[in-house]
Formats: structure tokens, sequence, C-alpha cells
């Protein structure tokens, strides 16, 4: 299994394409589209599956490009830009790199001071940047499997042992939890099931991936990511998310190489 940069972000994905080379997963276009936070967020608008609200910047040169809603790129200074988005989106924001993953370069903002500071570490990862409005609430994933008739796990619920599911968090903390099923009504698990099945088509993936959402405490579901290779050891989300629906590791990795041919 592959990750992150020319692992999962459709390079690879071509390069097997013209060498004719079947492989598991999904193809080009949607694996860069997830790649790329930003382009992951148009394709849920257009489709309407609520997520956080949004605005993008791009740096270039030590300069930075306000993106308007579309694509007009305004060259401001960087205490403009912090302005503009505390206008749109207040505090607290999560800013991250539109390409990167495993919390890279991801940083939480309460404030114009760190904003100005979370902009200046992202665009160390990326010239393009993402700036969320935060959302408070669960973090729940749903695994799904398949090509044209697609399939969802149950809901499984993060525990990060942090302020948020940090880079350390993930890989480090052994006190970060996850909760198989989460422990979350019926009807909910199937609202989510379904958003994570809409998504994933929403993007055109093919084979797997890993749908990444937030419940706010008033039951409102909210998008956050597709990770269309998303961990796979033996204690990954993914497999144990099929493990608990009677999929064990060896035959879900059956199923994923049937899928490819
Ligand atoms: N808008 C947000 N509101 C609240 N927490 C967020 C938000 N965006 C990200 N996070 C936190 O940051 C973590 C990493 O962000 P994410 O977008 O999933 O990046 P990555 O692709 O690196 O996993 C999430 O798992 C979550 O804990
Ligand atoms: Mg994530």
């Amino acid at each position: 299994m592959l990750h992150g940069l020319y692992g999962e972000d459709g390079t690879i994905q071509g390069l097997l394409e013209l060498l004719k080379v079947k492989y598991v997963g999904c193809r080009v276009l949607a694996s860069s589209v997830c790649m790329d936070k930003v382009y992951t967020k148009i394709v849920f608008e257009k489709a309407k599956i609520p997520q956080a609200k949004y605005v993008y910047i791009k740096s270039k040169d030590s300069n930075f490009y306000y993106i308007d809603n579309e694509f007009n790129e305004s060259k401001l200074n960087l205490n403009e830009i912090t302005e503009r988005i505390e206008k749109v989106l207040g505090f607290p924001v999560f800013v991250k790199p539109s390409n990167s993953g495993s919390s890279v370069g991801i940083k939480k903002a309460v404030n114009k001071q760190e904003l100005f500071q979370a902009i200046m570490y992202a665009s160390q990862f990326d010239n393009k940047i993402l700036i969320e409005e935060e959302i408070i609430g669960r973090e729940v994933e749903c695994a799904v499997l398949g090509v044209d008739d697609v399939k969802a796990t149950c809901v499984g619920e993060i525990l990060p042992a942090e302020d948020f599911y940090t880079f350390d968090a993930k890989y480090k903390n052994a006190d970060s939890k996850v909760v198989i099923p989460a422990k979350i009504e019926k009807e909910k698990q199937e609202e989510i099931k379904k958003l994570a099945i809409k998504a994933f088509k929403a993007v055109d993936g093919k084979g797997l991936s890993r749908v990444d959402f937030f419940i706010k405490p008033d039951g409102k579901v909210y998008i956050n990511e597709i990770n269309t290779l998303p961990g796979f050891t033996k204690i990954s989300m993914y497999p144990k998310l099929w493990e608990s629906e009677g999929l064990n590791y060896s035959n879900l990795l059956d199923k994923l190489i049937e899928l490819a041919y």
C-alpha cells in the first residue's frame, strides 16, 4: 500500500495506466482530487454534502493571493488576507496545506496572530492553503468498498489524545483510541454510510476509500475528507471496520484485488 505524494495523488496511478498494469483503488482523477483538499471541497460543494465553511489562498514568491468563489485571484498582503479570513470565517480556524496528509502542516488558529503564523507554516508544504471554520464535534470514519456496487461499513470513532488529530496523536500517542462501531444511534450510522457512498461516487472513486466526518452535538454531520489509500496496517481503521462487518484482512485483500481486475 502506498501513501501520500506520488502514492495516493494520481501520479503512480497514471504511470500504471500507461503501463497497462492493473491496480487496486481509485484511478487518476479521484486520486488527485482527493489529495487536493481544495478540489475535494469544490466537488463536495457541488454534491451538496455539508462541510466546514472555507476559503483558500495561494502563496507565490512571498506574495499571497486570495481566491474568490469564481477563482479570481487578488494579490493582498498577509495582513489583508488574515483580515478577510476573519471576516468570512471568524475564529477558530484550521489552516491546511491543500496537498499534504497525516496532519502535516496543519495548525489551528484562534486569533489573527496565530492565523498569520499558521499560513506561513502551511506555505512551507504547499502553495495552495485551505482555511476552514472549526467544526466542534465527534470525529468518525466510514470505510467504502466497491466499483459499481459500493458498500459502506458501520462508522468508527476517533478519540484523539490531543486537542485535535495531529500527526503525533495519529502515530505516536498511544492514548489515541478508536471505537468500532461508534456509539451513535442506528439512524445516524445509516445517514453517514449513505453520505460516504455519495461522496465516494461524487469524486468518481473506485475500489476503496475511507470517508471521514464530524458529528456536531446537535447531530448534524459534516464531511471532512476522503482518503483514497487509507492506512492499511492490521490495526488501521479501514481494515478494522471491514473486520467488524465480517470481512477479515485476508479476504479484504482478495476482494480488492478482484475489484481491480
Ligand atoms: N474544520 C475542522 N474542524 C475541527 N477539526 C478539524 C478541522 N479540520 C481538521 N481538523 C482536525 O485535524 C485533523 C487533520 O485534518 P485533516 O483535514 O483530516 O488532514 P489530513 O489529511 O492530514 O488527515 C482532523 O483529523 C481533525 O482532528
Ligand atoms: Mg484526515
